[in-house]
């Protein structure tokens, strides 16, 4: 059987530390299904500046375009924090999804049983939880022209951004995000700020255009300010969210205290056709780099993702989802989740508990 060439981001921060567990379970959890992997290893963000000058070489963006998938786990660092906007590791990062047209960012987030203690949130609001948040990521606000810096007719030092859609823009991420509606709970809700933004007003009506061709999923709108307090009011509410880049930055991030940290979420972010990236949803987390206490479930997690979306290997997702699972029922758990009664484990150690698991 042929190699699933994989092209492999480690990245800054913790991301090196999660990403040599990553590799190990998943390369375990592959042997057991008889499925083989081909890593090759590229730089980018705060790695590739200090190497090459620039977070994205082209040799990084070469390999991930001739590769079957990216894993990329995360960029960034105070050291890279002061350079002009345009030479950031997160350049490097946007660039990627630019590059590979990965558009869709899906985003689940959804709280294991064991964990429902976990949140800063009372146990019957996050029980149960199993939100997908459709994340459109290579438009809106992130990429907009014009941009930069400026003067206004006082003289005044002026920032700006463009938050900009276009209907073919909107249109391919709603349809992500229904058909993904249609394999679950059937309820879709389309997050925006139509009240002030045109941007917003062109979303909202090609999302209601669309839904006509998806009858059988309940479409619901909410503007993002009501969108993030009802998912800390009511999280089961939400089935699949949609929304655009920024908001869909937002949301994730403030999802991911319903199972109690950050280190749970994982994401994939695809086109249809080419290698999809896939990265956990949070970043370098530099304040705890190099201790080897970071979580890596969510970047064992996007791998399983990986596996499933887009290298077709459904059992060694399984495998790994499943020994997460384990995990947490055997009561490891990270300085992150640690609490009285848990088992306290390093992030290598993490590492050893899921190798043995998928093995
Ligand atoms: P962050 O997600 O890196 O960290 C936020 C907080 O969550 C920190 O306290 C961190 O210690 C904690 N945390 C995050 N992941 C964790 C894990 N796996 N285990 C345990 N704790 C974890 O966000 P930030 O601090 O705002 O940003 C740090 C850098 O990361 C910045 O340079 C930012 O641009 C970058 N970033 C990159 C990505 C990415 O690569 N996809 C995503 C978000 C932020
Ligand atoms: C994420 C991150 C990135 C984003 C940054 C690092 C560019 O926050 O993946 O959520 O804003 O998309
Ligand atoms: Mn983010």
């Amino acid at each position: 059987c042929k190699a699933h060439k994989v092209a492999i981001l480690p990245g800054d921060g913790i991301g090196p530390e999660i990403m040599d567990q990553a590799l190990r379970v998943l390369t375990t959890a592959g042997k057991a299904e008889g499925a083989e992997f081909e890593f090759t290893r590229a730089l980018v963000g705060g790695a590739a500046i200090d190497a090459t000058g620039n977070p994205l070489p082209k040799e990084t963006l070469d390999i991930c375009k001739a590769s079957d998938s990216v894993l990329l786990a995360a960029i960034g660092g105070y050291k890279w924090d002061t350079l002009p906007a345009e030479q950031r590791p997160e350049r490097g990062l946007l660039g990627l999804r630019a590059g590979l047209n990965a558009f869709a960012n899906l985003r689940p987030a959804i709280v294991p049983p064991q964990l429902a203690d976990s949140s800063p949130l009372k146990r019957e609001i996050v029980e149960g939880v199993d939100i997908l948040i459709v994340r459109e990521l290579v438009g809106g606000i992130y990429f907009g022209q014009p941009r930069g810096f400026g003067t206004n007719d006082k003289g005044e030092r002026i920032g700006f951004n463009t938050d900009v859609y276009s209907e073919p823009e909107v249109e391919r991420i709603a349809r992500v995000a229904f058909e993904a509606a249609q394999k679950r709970q059937k309820r879709l809700c389309s997050v925006e700020k139509s009240n002030v933004l045109e941007v917003s007003q062109l979303w909202k009506e090609v999302v209601i255009r669309v839904a006509k061709d998806y009858p059988d999923v309940e479409l619901s709108h909410m503007y993002i300010d009501n969108a993030a307090m009802q998912l800390l009011r009511n999280p089961k509410f939400f089935d699949v969210v949609v929304t655009g880049n920024i908001f869909g930055d937002i949301l994730s991030d403030e999802a991911s205290m319903l199972a109690g940290s950050l280190g749970m979420l994982p994401s994939a972010s695809i086109s249809g056709d080419g290698p999809g990236i896939f990265e956990p949803v949070h970043g370098s987390a530099p304040d705890i780099a190099g201790q080897d206490i970071a979580n890596p479930l969510a970047m064992v997690l996007s791998a399983a993702m990986m596996c499933r979306y887009d290298l077709k290997l459904p059992k060694v997702a399984d495998r790994l989802e499943t020994a997460v699972n384990s995990a947490l029922d055997q009561g490891w758990r990270t300085k992150d989740l640690w609490k009285e009664g848990t088992n306290l484990v390093k992030c290598s150690e993490m590492g050893d508990i899921l190798v043995k698991l998928v093995a």
